[in-house]
């Protein structure tokens, strides 16, 4: 069985996923590249990740899975041009979050996870364990995926790490 098709039988994970993966909205998402998949796709990634580690280290799974589908929901398309994606790469964690709010009423805490996500380069830091967990699944699934260059990721990898030596 492939990964997706593991994920589309997980019951728990898909009675607080679906009414997300089905909205008219969020299916938009499935229309856009990102990191050479679908936005859609990879955004069912990070939730499934976020929520097998949340459950296993006892966090609220619900939140990690609705703020985990949503923290890249913006219907922007990834651009070539570096200066566009440098922008793009420090604003979309609020938009993503302003459309969350719109059409998935998500709260607070949620609202956090998806703000925090791309922690260090957000200004918004994490302030739960399930933004912790979100934002270090998606460097995770991103780094699988093959995005961004090498350097970049390592680059990354490294900012993340070091706030939690300081
Ligand atoms: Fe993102
Ligand atoms: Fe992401």
């Amino acid at each position: 069985m492939n990964l997706m098709n593991k994920i589309y039988n997980d019951k728990e994970f898909m009675k607080v996923a679906s009414p997300i993966l089905d909205h008219k909205e969020f299916m938009k998402t499935k229309a856009i590249i990102h990191h050479g998949n679908t936005r859609y796709n990879h955004s069912v990634r990070v939730a499934y990740a976020s929520y097998t580690l949340s459950k296993i280290l006892g966090c609220d799974t619900k939140s990690t899975i609705r703020a985990g589908m949503l923290h890249d929901f913006f219907l922007e398309r990834d651009d070539k041009n570096i200066a566009t994606e440098t922008k793009m790469l420090i604003k979309h964690p609020t938009i993503a979050k302003e459309n969350a709010i719109q059409y998935f009423g998500v709260n607070e805490k949620e609202q956090n996870i998806i703000e925090a996500h791309m922690f260090p380069i957000s200004s918004v830091a994490p302030k739960s364990k399930e933004a912790w967990i979100v934002t270090f699944c998606d460097k995770l699934v991103a780094m699988c995926e093959g995005a961004g260059n090498a350097k970049a990721q390592v680059t990354m990898w490294i900012l993340f790490l070091v706030n939690f030596i300081k």
